[in-house]
């Protein structure tokens, strides 16, 4: 398999608003990151990325892009931004940016001249559709609840919009979109950025004829798989490289739902010249109930699928729009600690690009807000707003919503147990989980049994261990309900891993093929890891990572 610098690197994704705040006025900004940025070295990861950054009224937190040449003015300036990237370089990070292409802000110039006229030269520069049968187009909804199309009274059609109303999908079909949106790409690359986080790449190519959606039993994605995935997505990929990703040594990660191993390779395999590796959602979209089987089958699913070089992976658990790992996998009271560093074993040790979400690192949890008014989320605040209209009692909605909402890891980074966790001197724009002042960073760093310690550790480790990139995977028990137990191996070198995914004690016979071999214990997330014979115990979310030997010999005491 080819190797690669985007395939050994450990990803650390910063959500800015929530990040650190510099200035005081309650936003985390690009300052702030700066200030941050020897903390993110030490952690040991190679790439920082950057969710959106870029003007924007923010409808949706960043995502409704309304210049894709200037900084939000919440975040900073331009300067700030060029002092970011000049100084993650120094240190030998890499910066990746968020690259949102399959809408802008209706605020966008484009926008506002595309909605002036039917006749505007940049009409066609967004998908419009007269009403039909007095209605709308079809019956997509849009993410965020509702219908996909939004009425325009000036020029009495509707347009459509994937996401919330403030956020037009542009049309792919116009080459000048398409000269317009690569331009951009050049001209931040030229600056110096590391590659682009591409968000819902595959929606870029509508179904032709945008015909109806079949009826889904979830309406609040109706259409959905119907959005993704057209067979027009690959020519504008292989046109998007050719044009702009060939000419520089970047990295590209594909926000990609509703994809199988099978798209997979399409969107990551190396002959086909479009994207570097995809965020698949199987994981993340597996029901609330841990099922480990289900997990094991996934991975297991994705690593045969793109093995030998046919394409790559990321791995992920959490990310801004996400629930935190350790409350939606791990056991975030008795075991918070323990299973984070569970969680941090796993992802750091299946084949793929491994991304950590800021806060990760710590444990952070959860948020249970007791009131809606103080949630952020516009996919929140719509669910919520729909369904209490219907009918629905406000706190029955509020705690069905919880579990799955995205500001659960969207509440400031908790620095410290100073007021509002260190995050800002002034007001949160949301306000801080109330767990800060024993969850933070500072805390963290003066336990050497901390998570956080945990993660250098493993970062480290990792980097050492090339298995743990390139090696051939095989899990060992994959029927098992609580134990994970798979192996990476490369080159006359062998790793096992052996995780407990649950609040019981539980023992794992070492398997035959393992049982003669002498086996050193790398890491552990138990002070000592009891290993007597050929009968493993483990305790409540343990974690271990042994170097076997491939020979056989006598077990040997770790
Ligand atoms: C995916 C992003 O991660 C999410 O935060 C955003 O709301 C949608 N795409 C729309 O851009």
């Amino acid at each position: 398999m080819e190797r690669n610098w985007w395939k050994e690197a450990v990803v650390y994704q910063v959500y800015p608003r929530s990040f650190l705040d510099a200035n005081g006025d309650g936003i985390g900004d690009l300052r702030g990151i700066i200030r941050k940025l020897d903390y993110i070295k030490e952690l040991g990861v190679d790439v920082i990325w950057l969710n959106p950054v870029y003007q924007s009224p923010n409808d949706d937190n960043g995502y409704d892009i309304s210049n894709y040449y200037q900084i939000m003015d919440d975040f900073g300036t331009m300067a700030d931004f060029d002092e970011l990237l000049a100084e993650a370089h120094r240190r030998g990070l890499r910066l990746v940016m968020d690259l949102v292409v399959n809408h802008t802000s209706d605020e966008h110039p484009w926008f506002r001249e595309s909605r002036s006229s039917r006749d505007n030269p940049k009409r066609d520069y967004y998908i419009w559709r007269p009403a039909r049968n007095g209605r709308e187009p079809n019956n997509w909804r849009s993410f965020f609840t509702q219908s996909a199309w939004e009425w325009d009274e000036t020029t009495g059609e509707y347009y459509l919009h994937l996401f919330s109303k403030k956020q037009p999908d542009l049309n792919w079909e116009n080459p000048e979109v398409r000269r317009e949106i690569y331009r951009m790409m050049r001209w931040w690359l030229d600056k110096g950025i590391d590659g682009f986080r591409m968000d819902v790449i595959n929606f870029l190519a509508k179904p032709a004829g945008l015909p109806d959606a079949p009826p889904a039993d979830q309406p609040s994605v109706f259409g959905g798989p119907l959005y993704a995935n057209q067979p027009g997505i690959h020519p504008y990929l292989q046109e998007m490289h050719r044009e702009v990703l060939s000419r520089y040594d970047i990295m590209t990660v594909g926000e990609t739902g509703f994809v199988a191993p099978e798209h997979g390779v399409l969107y990551t395999g190396a002959d086909r010249r479009e994207l570097n590796m995809v965020f698949h959602f199987e994981i993340v979209d597996t029901p609330a109930q841990l099922d480990l089987p289900l997990l094991k089958a996934i991975w297991g699913k994705w690593y045969h699928g793109l093995k030998e070089g046919k394409g790559w992976n990321s791995i992920y658990l959490n990310n801004h729009d996400q629930p935190r790992q350790v409350s939606r996998f791990g056991n975030d009271r008795q075991y918070r600690v323990e299973s984070a560093k569970l969680l941090a074993t796993l992802t750091l040790t299946l084949p793929g690009t491994p991304y950590i979400y800021q806060g990760e690192e710590l444990g952070m949890t959860n948020v249970c807000f007791e009131t809606i008014d103080d949630y952020r989320d516009i996919e929140m605040l719509n669910r919520y707003a729909e369904q209490v209209a219907a009918g629905r009692d406000p706190q029955t909605v509020l705690a069905g919503l919880r579990p799955k909402c995205r500001d659960n890891s969207r509440t400031p980074l908790q620095w410290d147990d100073s007021p509002q966790a260190g995050f800002t001197s002034g007001e949160p724009w949301i306000k801080v989980n109330p767990n800060y002042p024993a969850i933070n960073a500072a805390a963290a760093e003066a336990d050497p049994g901390s998570v956080l310690h945990y993660y250098r550790k493993l970062l480290r480790l990792r980097k050492q261990t090339p298995a743990l990139v390139y090696g051939d995977y095989r899990c060992l028990d994959e029927a098992d309900p609580f134990i994970y137990s798979y192996l990476r191996t490369l080159d006359g070198e062998r790793f096992w891993v052996l995780l407990n995914f649950s609040d019981q004690p539980q023992t794992v016979a070492l398997p035959d093929e393992l049982r003669h071999s002498r086996r050193e214990l790398l890491l552990a997330n138990y002070p000592e890891a009891e290993n007597c014979g050929a009968v493993l115990p483990l305790r409540p979310w343990e974690a271990r990572l042994y170097r076997m030997a491939m020979e056989s010999g006598s077990a040997e005491r770790a």
